[in-house]
């Protein structure tokens, strides 16, 4: 590529101050070093997360900073060592990496790689704790090792994984972090057993994918739980059989489930990043056997406070990021999963077709 090895002048919407609205910019970005590719991004989409750290209430503000980090875009330039992925390489960026040679990557069980893991309070590079990106000689910082709200973005080659180049990346970009995620915190960490009853605990693009993955695992009842009512209708295309708005009823809504369900669900998924809806979505599960999977990220000081008796009644509870996908290795195959339904979906569509045509 003819901008290899320059520093590349490109859009970008720049936050300034927290909460304050984003400012579209003319940036430079630096050339990838060792390790690291820059990215052109095509498409990014906005997530909760984003809005949380540009909102900063109660964290310590780093500023001007990129946001973004569900995106989809294709490799312009690839730095020093890097032999995974070359110029015009489809990827999707991740925010929290895998660097597949740590105790976390190369055990099957964990995606909290111990270099690249998610680390919001970092804004520059791993390689060098430099910034890429600046405005007229100042660093503008980084966002969880992505910042896609640019045109062209660097980040670790750990944090990005290669996928079908034949994908839809307007479509696919969501995989890269709001849908993996829901999806992950139901089929990997959930588990929920076929027939069995799950909650999920917020509608949002994460809980839609939640509720997805509980109905691809085979759960009957999937009650979606959620303050906005307007919610409920998107939700049920994604596998919701039920609904609970906590603002209809005075009981609490742990209660509320444990009778539409004979003693509590078998599995509940919080996507809210609400600290009360987080232990509403623990002490709802049924003892003896109920799972809790949080994925909403709460406010810096929240603290979950619980009667231990409810783990002594056999309740587990457990946390993930990334639903706990290994973003280089696992993230090509959920969007192989996405392709395979596209691919039969398009069959399906040609054999009614040729139905028709008799
Ligand atoms: N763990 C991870 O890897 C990971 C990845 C992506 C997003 N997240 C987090 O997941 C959460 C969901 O993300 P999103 O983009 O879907 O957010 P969103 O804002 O689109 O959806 C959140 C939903 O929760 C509902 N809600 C809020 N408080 C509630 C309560 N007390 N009870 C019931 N419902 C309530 C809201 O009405 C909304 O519909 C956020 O906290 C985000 O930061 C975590
Ligand atoms: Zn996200
Ligand atoms: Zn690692």
């Amino acid at each position: 590529m003819a901008t290899a090895g320059k520093v590349i002048k490109c859009k970008a919407a720049v936050a300034w101050e927290a909460g304050k609205p984003l400012s579209m910019e003319e940036v430079e970005v630096a050339p990838p070093q060792a390790m690291e590719v820059r990215v052109k991004i095509l498409f990014t989409s906005l997530c909760h997360t984003d809005v949380y750290f540009w909102e900063a209430k109660g964290q310590t503000p780093m500023f001007p900073r990129i946001f973004g980090h569900e995106a989809g875009g294709i490799v312009e330039s690839v730095g020093e060592g890097v032999t995974e992925l070359a110029p015009g390489d489809h990827v999707l960026p991740v925010f929290t990496g895998e660097c597949k040679e740590c105790p976390h990557c190369k055990s099957a069980e964990s995606n909290m790689c111990d270099l690249l893991r998610i680390n919001t309070d970092r804004g520059v590079m791993i390689g060098d704790g430099k910034s890429r990106f600046s405005i007229d000689g100042k660093p503008i910082y980084h966002f969880v090792g992505t910042s896609t709200f640019s045109e062209y973005t660097v980040m670790h080659v750990g944090c990005v994984a290669k996928i079908n180049p034949e994908a839809p990346l307007d479509k696919v970009c969501v995989l890269s972090c709001g849908i993996s995620t829901g999806l992950g915190a139901s089929i990997n960490v959930a588990k929920p057993p076929k027939g069995s009853t799950v909650a999920i605990f917020g509608l949002g693009a994460v809980g839609l994918a939640a509720a997805e993955g509980a109905r691809i695992a085979g759960a009957s009842r999937i009650i979606g739980v959620d303050l906005n009512a307007s919610r409920f209708e998107e939700a049920r295309k994604f596998g919701c059989t039920e609904f609970v708005n906590p603002k209809d009823h005075t009981k609490p809504v742990q209660q509320v489930l444990a009778e539409m369900t004979n003693g509590g669900v078998d599995r509940s998924v919080e996507c809210t990043g609400n600290v009360n809806a987080m232990i509403q979505a623990f002490e709802c599960v049924h003892d003896g056997w109920g799972v809790a999977v949080l994925v909403g990220v709460p406010h810096k000081d929240a603290e979950f406070k619980t009667h231990p008796m409810n783990f002594l009644n056999e309740r587990t509870l457990k946390g993930t990021f990334f639903g706990n996908f290994k973003p280089r290795t696992d993230l090509p195959n959920v969007v192989e999963m996405y392709m395979r339904k596209v691919n039969r979906n398009r069959q399906i569509a040609a054999a009614w077709s040729m139905v028709a045509s008799f």
